[in-house]
């Protein structure tokens, strides 16, 4: 077990998720008023000020527009932390593109990872030609096969779109369609400790039968929780950080920036 040499505590596998970044072919490319490139470049300034990871997950929508120059621009941006970065597709992903570009070192597009002995587990939710969110019995037979492989093994279960209600008519709308076959077989292993995605640009906590259920903020535009109508939320983009431990404990919060980078359109009806 590998200890701090101040205080013996054991040392955490620190992850970080940087998600939604929605870079454009343009690098001056803006959603909503808002430079999404600088953005990006701001918040993982404030990654590498406050936390030395040791991986990086983005859960997809890394490009808005699907672009091979888009992911260009991701692979210029990420690739400066200086890990591995394991990406997810999102529904304003190219799949194919995004499956082409973002497979070089120190990008990964795999199925799972175990690293010091946490699994991680990665699902693609995202149907071609539609915002929605769905798993496939692919997906879920792989999730199933891993997790009866690794029993002693925590496990993080990661996707783009949310498996539970955010409490957001219009965010709900673009879900995973099927969360139950989700639950129905990560239900079945004691070792799963927590779900987690982006999609919908914002913080979000909740406990459902011991499994922590987890989101994480945009690097760009936020929405507003709770909201009926699309609405945009004037909080600064951020990132979420997990701290996993040998004895097979986590903790997790969220960073923010400390003012958002640019001007937003408030009065915005979609995106
Ligand atoms: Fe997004």
């Amino acid at each position: 077990m590998v200890t701090n040499d101040s205080d013996m505590e054991p040392k955490p596998l620190r992850v970080v998720q940087i998600t939604d970044t929605h870079l454009y072919s343009d690098p001056d490319g803006r959603l909503l008023g808002l430079n999404t490139r600088h953005s990006l470049e701001q918040v993982i300034d404030l990654v590498m000020k406050t936390r030395q990871p040791d991986l990086v997950v983005t859960s997809g929508d890394l490009t808005h527009d699907g672009s091979p120059q888009a992911y260009q621009h991701v692979q210029d941006c990420f690739r400066r932390i200086g890990v591995p970065v394991y990406c997810l597709p999102g529904n304003h992903d190219e799949v194919a593109t995004f499956n082409t570009c973002m497979n070089s070192d120190p990008f990964l597009t795999v199925r799972s990872a175990r690293i010091d002995n946490w699994q991680m587990l990665f699902l693609d939710s995202t149907v071609t030609g539609s915002e929605n969110g769905h798993l496939a019995k692919t997906e879920l037979d792989a999730l199933d096969k891993i997790l009866a492989s690794s029993p002693d093994s925590p496990a993080l279960i990661w996707l783009h779109h949310q498996p539970v209600p955010m409490g957001s008519r219009w965010l709900d709308s673009m879900a995973v369609d099927n969360p139950q076959d989700l639950f129905e077989v990560a239900d079945r292993y004691t070792q799963v400790r927590a779900i987690l995605w982006g999609h919908v640009h914002q913080q979000f906590e909740q406990n459902r039968n011991g499994v922590q259920l987890l989101a994480a903020p945009s690097t760009c535009v936020q929405f507003q929780p709770g909201s009926e109508e699309f609405a945009v939320d004037l909080i600064p983009p951020g990132y979420r950080w997990l701290e996993l431990f040998p004895d097979q404990s986590f903790r997790t919060g969220v960073e923010r920036l400390q003012k958002i980078p640019g001007e937003i359109d408030q009065d915005a009806r979609g995106y």
